[in-house]
């Protein structure tokens, strides 16, 4: 891939979930694509990433501990059942946690990673053809979501990342230009 092909592919990732709800997304191309996360900086190389993948069942399975979270946060019921049925709006919803470190400052260097990481996640997952989609785990749900993963206690629950095979290609807004300055 040369450099244009590079930035090409940078510039066509989207934040979307337009996709084929009858075709699966296969486990062992969500396993290459958690390898690859695994490829960015990591200080001190703590391997910070933790992943748990929910399809079928699962989905509602999650949905349903974030939801009784959510009412128990005290969020609206309206919120709260759309929650319920938020994450079968695509075959497969990975989640992506960030252990904690052994100082407040490891912790803060492993999140970092781990963003950086799921970044490599979803550029591969964009040259796959997969609309993949960031979505925060909503206000009170982590360490409910994080024992239904299976993730090691304390773990920040970074990404909720929704994906399935792309149906359209959605637009490009347009950025600000970096601003480069000097020292
Ligand atoms: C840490 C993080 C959390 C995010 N959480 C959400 C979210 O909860 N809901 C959402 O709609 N988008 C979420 N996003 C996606 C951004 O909204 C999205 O990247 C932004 O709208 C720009 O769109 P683009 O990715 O297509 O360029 C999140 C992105 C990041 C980096």
């Amino acid at each position: 891939m040369n450099p244009e092909e590079l930035a090409d592919l940078i510039r066509s990732r989207r934040t979307d979930m337009v996709v084929d709800h009858e075709r699966p997304v296969p486990r062992d191309l969500v396993e290459q694509l958690c390898d690859l996360a695994m490829w960015a900086p990591n200080h001190k190389r703590t391997w910070p990433w933790q992943f748990a993948l929910a399809e079928g069942d699962g989905r509602a399975k999650l949905g349903n501990v974030i939801a009784d979270a959510m009412e128990v946060y005290g969020d609206p019921p309206e919120r709260v059942l759309k929650a319920r049925g938020k994450y079968l709006r695509t075959p497969a919803v990975l989640v992506v946690g960030s252990a904690a470190g052994d100082t407040p400052d490891r912790t803060a260097e492993n999140r970092d990673a781990v963003a950086a990481g799921i970044q490599n996640l979803l550029l591969a997952a964009t040259a796959h053809g997969l609309a993949t989609y960031w979505g925060s785990c909503p206000k009170g749900a982590n360490d409910v979501v994080a024992a239904l993963c299976g993730f090691e206690p304390g773990t920040h629950v970074a990404a909720l990342i929704y994906l399935g095979w792309a149906t359209h290609i959605p637009g490009a807004p347009e950025r600000p230009p970096a601003q480069l300055r000097t020292i």
